[in-house]
Order: structure tokens, then sequence, then C-alpha cells
């Protein structure tokens, strides 16, 4: 069962299942630069980051990273979702999509139902985002949801900047 639904998609939790298309979207050569190689290659690896990753967070936070999937034809396209980091202070929106489904408004369409989501369903105040300087599709999409540049900031000391976002609900 969806957990939201727009126009054209729905997005509902990730499960076990999905395992197949996790292992391809991680392993992508646009999620592994802008946002980091999990180290998932097989499709046992990818069970265990289901299930350790959004899974884990449904029950501890009661949100996490979701599937986005095309209503016609019924296809996996994308995650999308919300995350409580340990480095940050507050939740933060993240998505992903196959580069097969971009630039056709998809991104844009699932996270707005998040965004509203995290405001009406989860009484959220504010979401926060992270970017690195260079991703400016994902820039330009945390713009047109409604975000705003705040700081450039670390995760870690180790890591490189990234450009921190936030949007008040
Ligand atoms: C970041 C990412 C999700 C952005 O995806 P995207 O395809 O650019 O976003 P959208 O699906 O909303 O598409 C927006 C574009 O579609 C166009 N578009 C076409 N049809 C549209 C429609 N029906 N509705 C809205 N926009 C539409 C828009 O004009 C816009 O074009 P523009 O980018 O040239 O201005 C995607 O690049 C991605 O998955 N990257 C890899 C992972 C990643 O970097 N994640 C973010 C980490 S911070």
């Amino acid at each position: 069962m969806a957990l939201l639904e727009t126009s054209r998609l729905a997005v509902r939790l990730l499960t076990e299942d999905d395992a197949p298309f996790m292992l391809a979207l991680l392993n992508e050569p646009s999620f592994i630069q802008n946002i980091g190689d999990r180290g998932v290659r097989t499709i046992a690896d990818a069970r265990a980051y289901v299930a350790l990753g959004p899974m884990a967070s449904y029950d501890r936070f009661g949100f996490g990273l979701y599937l986005v999937e095309l209503k016609a034809p019924a296809a996996p396209i994308g995650i999308c979702g919300i995350l409580k980091r340990d480095e940050l202070p507050e939740p933060d929106i993240g998505f992903a999509f196959l580069p097969a489904y971009w630039s056709q408004g998809y991104a844009l369409e699932s996270a707005t139902a998040v965004r509203d989501y995290a405001r009406d369903g989860l009484r959220l105040p504010r979401l926060l985002a992270i970017a690195s300087p260079a991703n400016a599709g994902s820039i330009r999409l945390l713009e047109r949801l409604g975000f705003q540049f705040t700081s450039l900031t670390r995760l870690t000391p180790e890591a490189r900047d990234v450009k921190l976002y936030t949007c008040s609900l």
C-alpha cells in the first residue's frame, strides 16, 4: 500500500524485496559520485542495506527513505524520503533516481509530496537538506521545493564541504 500518491507516482515503504532495485540504484555512477559508495555489491548486501538503513529508520524515527514507483507502467524509479543522521541536528530530505527517469519532474513531484508529509503527517517544523556544491540538479530541486542555502558544512571532519539547506514547513 502506498504511503503517498501523486498523479504519476506512488511512494511506499521499502522492504527487503526491493533489494534488486536498490542494488542497481546504489551502484549508479551518479549515486556513488553525489551521495557515496555504500559498498553494496550483491542482492544479499542490498537486503541488509534496506533492513539496517530505511527499515531500521522507520522503526526508530517513524520515517525514512521511501521507494518511488511510477504508476503506469508500474516500475520502481528512485528513492525519496526523510533521514535523521547523527551528524545533523534535525531531519533532512534525501532523493536519488535512476538516470532513465531524470528531467521529467518525477523528483520534484515525489519530493513535494514528501515535504508536505513531513509538515502535515509528521508535524516537523523544518527539514534540512545537504548537497555537494557541484550537484547542480539537486540544488535546483531543493530551491524549487522552497529550501534556502544556510551554510557550508562537513558531516565529519575528514569529509568534503557540503551545502546545507533549510526549509521551514
Ligand atoms: C538530484 C536528482 C534527483 C534531480 O533529478 P531531476 O531529474 O533533475 O529532477 P526532476 O525529475 O524534478 O526534473 C526536473 C527537470 O525536469 C523538467 N520537467 C520535465 N517535465 C516536467 C514535469 N512534468 N514537471 C516538472 N518538471 C518537468 C523540469 O523543467 C526540470 O528541468 P531542469 O532541471 O532543466 O530545470 C537526480 O539528478 C539524481 O537522482 N541524482 C543522483 C542522486 C543525487 O545526486 N541525489 C541528491 C543528493 S543531495
